[in-house]
């Protein structure tokens, strides 16, 4: 009798130490273990790809499915803008250099709707001009103190610091998010901005019987299949449709549309990107774990915690790797390859380790030979710049000091690197 007890004890100790050693988060560069990342140039059938002809037809397509099916989910099906209104407008915004517009974009699906708000800035007088696409955390109000802005209808998560109680966003966080919108800068350097509320889209809880999901379900479906889209995808899809409007809008260039997004936004700025070749260029700021950081370093923040955390932002299908990060067939170089032979640009900061700003460098550097297919350059060095020593080759870099944000230095850069190669 007592023998299986003390295999029972053994047993139960061994796991609670496997289990607590899994969860523990690591910021030791030299605990990093060893791994192997998947291969980027070879095919699932053991193919070289060895120029952009065979990427284009055989690689690029199946990392695309790969993601889908192991990592965001699929998007179930077609749903294009019904219609769109233009609410506001306002030609002499920003003191006289831009024009500001509001407009609604409106979807239908099994009988509901849904209205997504943008917030539209364009260089007064200029017509055809490249934009940077994004989404705000807060709603289209907390990125500046205009008073015109509406305030989001949409849920928000209740903060009392910032006035918000029953997921309903009131005065108090106007323009609480302006520091990470640089619009001047943006509006003189002669690009546009359009800002969306990501919650219009998908209120980001772990409740799929809201936001854009409905919509698409087949009959007496209640939430998305172990391979159909999570919150990032479903996001994604709110980026895509913005892109179908431009293509009707004379005001942008839509060869020069830049989608940009900071941590889930940056993830999420990634798949739009990897999804939807239409966006010119790509940028991700501090997006972390599942966005530029490579998930076989097991530094900051895992998998298997985002899972836990944000369980409704990956597919389903991904926690089957959760704390098994080498099972998983895919890794994030391969999402920034999708972006080949497109600009890209990842943006760390220094305090940022949950992010893990040396795994979004490694990424990029990983990523560079299939950019080399294309004649590009990427992120040659295996080594890190220094702080504020940006690469901008066709990847770009750039790790900062200060925390996790996005701060005027940021969009200096993002500038930089458009004018270098968009313009
Ligand atoms: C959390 C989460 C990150 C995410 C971040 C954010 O920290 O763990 O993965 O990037 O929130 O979106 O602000």
């Amino acid at each position: 009798m007592r023998q299986p007890v003390i295999y029972l004890t053994l047993f139960c100790t061994f796991l609670t130490f496997a289990v607590s050693g899994q969860e523990e988060t690591n910021y030791d560069e030299d605990k990093v273990p060893e791994y192997t990342l998947p291969e980027l140039l070879v095919s699932k059938n053991g193919r070289e790809i060895t120029n952009s002809r065979r990427w284009n037809r055989i690689r690029r397509p199946e990392i695309l499915s790969m993601f889908e099916e192991y990592m965001y989910g699929k998007i179930p099906g077609e749903l294009n803008i019904e219609s769109f209104r233009i609410i506001e407008r306002d030609e002499n915004a920003l003191g006289g250099k831009a024009v500001r517009k509001q407009v609604i974009l409106e979807f239908y699906g099994n009988g509901r709707n849904l209205e997504v708000h943008l917030l539209k800035y364009l260089p007064r007088g200029a017509t055809n001009v490249p934009v940077f696409l994004g989404y705000n955390f807060g709603g289209n109000h907390t990125v500046s103190n205009d008073p015109e802005i509406a305030p989001t209808r949409s849920w928000v998560r209740n903060s009392p610091q910032r006035g918000i109680e029953d997921n309903r966003a009131t005065e108090q966080s106007r323009g609480d998010a302006q520091g990470r919108w640089d619009i001047e800068q943006i509006i003189d350097s002669g690009y546009g901005l359009v800002t969306l509320y990501y919650g219009d889209v998908f209120p980001d809880k772990d409740d799929f019987t809201v936001g854009v999901h409905p919509l698409l379900y087949s009959e007496g479906q209640e939430k998305p299949l172990p391979g159909e889209w999570g919150a990032i995808s479903a996001w994604a899809w709110g980026l895509k449709r913005v892109m179908d409007y431009f293509e009707e809008d004379p005001g942008i260039d839509q060869e020069k549309v830049i989608v940009m997004g900071h941590s889930r936004l940056g993830k999420t700025a990634l798949w739009a990107g990897a999804l939807d070749e239409r966006f010119a260029m790509v940028i991700s700021n501090n997006s972390g774990c599942g966005g530029a950081a490579l998930s076989r370093r097991r530094f900051g923040e895992r998998l298997g915690r985002m899972n836990e955390n944000f369980p409704h932002w990956l597919c389903e299908n991904n926690s089957r790797f959760d704390w098994d990060e080498d099972s998983l067939p895919v890794d994030q170089h391969m999402l920034i390859a999708l972006m080949a032979p497109r600009p890209v640009y990842i943006a760390s900061a220094e305090e940022d380790r949950w992010a893990d700003p040396k795994g979004e460098y490694l990424s990029g550097h990983y990523a560079t030979e299939a950019y080399r297919l294309f004649g590009k350059d990427g992120l040659p060095s295996g080594e890190m710049p220094a702080l504020n020593n940006p690469v901008m080759n066709t990847i770009g870099f750039h790790i900062r000091p200060g925390a996790h944000s996005v701060l005027p230095y940021d969009w200096e850069q993002f500038i930089r690197f458009a004018n270098l190669h968009l313009k």
